[in-house]
């Protein structure tokens, strides 16, 4: 697409956009229905909004840019917009603010909606780049299903017998090789072309990897267990000094949301204690963990850069695709992804969404954590706003890439970059490791 869209163009984005808001909306009902209204205002986490503060603010954003910036109208409720803030209040403040109550928060979100409809119905997609291609109808769509997810992460931390259900991941169908060898050479990092790609994705440029060996597969639950049981917990050898300081203040000593179960583990979804499954990826690690995991097998953390060529370089043409399966949208075929299951499928569930190297399950099942801090690209220019991506930028923050069983398809692609700090665990957060090849390997 380009912003030179003709009238047919035209009429199908706004089906595509309507569509879009009305399924992402769904997901947000179904998030804060599943609680009643004492446990949407309560903070279930010092780490997490409550649920009723991600309501009221994702209404917020849409009000702001929507139906203020885009369409030029009168302001639905100015006397908010302090209150749903992200910068002005820290999430530990939210629950003692004078909030919407979750009634006035819904009417409120409808209010929003029922205006963005209408200007859907009128809005021309001139080239004026917040409404080319739609792009600020496509970024406040990804923006709901951002916090969609981190309502899902609360709901992960929330304390009760469980509210959400979800048919099981599928069952393994194909083998899987341990590690994948990717040849020395260039390939395009980023996106230029991607009408919805947010700016820290931006610009494509050139990137030069000398050969690597990267895990076919997250690292699993099983392996992370021989790590635990080895007592990598308690060697610092393994730890970098930031790592080991952390894991030693905060007492860390398994996932979290694991205990011990007997001989083995279990491991508490979303208000239910399950036997924890050798086969499927490791959630619920942070940064540290995974590193000091890494150094343990001998291996190394990916850079972002390695990630995000086992996902998207095509050997056959040498073009970056959208996914690892190429240019087409996910389906339920292809990854975990859109809240359909509530935890990580099992390695080798998801083969229809290999890369052409025979690397699986980037997309969905797990965020994976780089070792690459989380940056700008080479001529960078943030849009619409600062405080999106480039406040974040500097040393702070670790990249994540792939998405989680709790991103929405319209929140991820091979370019879709995600941060955090290197300690949050709450997140669904996983790994794979990577290790450069050696010269025997790398010889064609
Ligand atoms: C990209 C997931 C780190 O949730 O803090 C939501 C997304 N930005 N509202 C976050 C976001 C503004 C952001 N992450
Ligand atoms: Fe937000």
């Amino acid at each position: 697409m380009t912003g030179a869209t003709t009238w047919v163009g035209t009429e199908q984005l706004r089906s595509r956009i309507a569509a879009e808001l009305e399924r992402t909306r769904a997901r947000t009902a179904l998030l804060t229905e599943a609680v009643d209204e004492a446990d949407l205002v309560r903070q279930h986490s010092p780490l997490m909004s409550p649920l009723v503060w991600d309501l009221a603010h994702v209404g917020n954003q849409e009000e702001l840019w929507l139906v203020r910036d885009v369409g030029g109208r009168e302001p639905v409720r100015r006397d908010i917009d302090d209150l749903y803030d992200a910068f002005k209040q820290p999430r530990r403040d939210r629950p003692t603010l004078p909030l919407l109550p979750p009634r006035e928060a819904r009417a409120y979100l409808l209010t929003v909606r029922e205006k963005v409809l209408d200007l859907l119905d009128r809005v021309a997609f001139t080239d004026r780049p917040l409404v080319a291609d739609g792009f600020a109808f496509g970024m406040i769509v990804q923006h709901e299903q951002q916090h969609d997810e981190t309502m899902l992460a609360t709901h992960q931390l929330r304390a009760g017998p469980a509210v959400l259900h979800a048919p099981p991941p599928p069952e393994p169908r194909a083998r899987v090789d341990a590690e994948v060898l990717v040849p020395a050479g260039e390939f395009t990092m980023g996106t230029d072309t991607d009408p919805w790609a947010l700016d820290n994705e931006r610009p494509a440029h050139r990137v030069h990897l000398p050969a690597y060996v990267i895990d076919a597969a997250p690292v699993t639950n099983g392996r992370y267990r021989e790590f635990v049981a080895d007592g990598g917990y308690d060697d610092p050898r393994w730890w970098s000094p930031a790592g080991w300081r952390h894991r030693r203040e905060a007492g860390l000593s398994a996932p979290m949301h694991w205990r011990r179960d007997g001989d083995g583990w279990a491991y508490r979804r979303f208000g239910r204690w399950a036997p924890v499954r050798d086969d499927e990826p490791v959630v619920h690690v942070c940064y540290h963990e995974a590193q000091a995991y890494a150094a343990w097998a001998g291996k190394r953390l990916p850079t972002e850069a390695e990630w995000e060529k086992a996902a998207r370089w095509d050997p056959a043409t040498g073009r970056s695709r959208r996914y690892p399966w190429g240019d087409d949208d996910p389906t339920a075929e292809h990854a975990n992804l859109g809240q359909r299951h509530l935890w990580p499928a099992p390695v080798g569930a998801y083969p229809a969404g290999a890369s052409p190297l025979g690397v699986h399950q980037l997309v969905g099942d797990v965020w994976e954590w780089t070792s690459t801090p989380f940056r700008g690209y080479p001529g960078f220019t943030a849009f619409p706003y600062r405080e999106y991506s480039e406040v974040f930028f500097g040393d702070d923050h670790r990249v994540l890439r792939g998405g989680s069983f709790g991103t929405d398809r319209a929140a991820c692609r091979g370019t879709f970059r995600n941060w955090d700090y290197p300690i949050r665990r709450q997140i669904f957060s996983g790994f794979r490791c990577a290790r450069d090849a050696r010269p025997e390997e790398s010889q064609p």
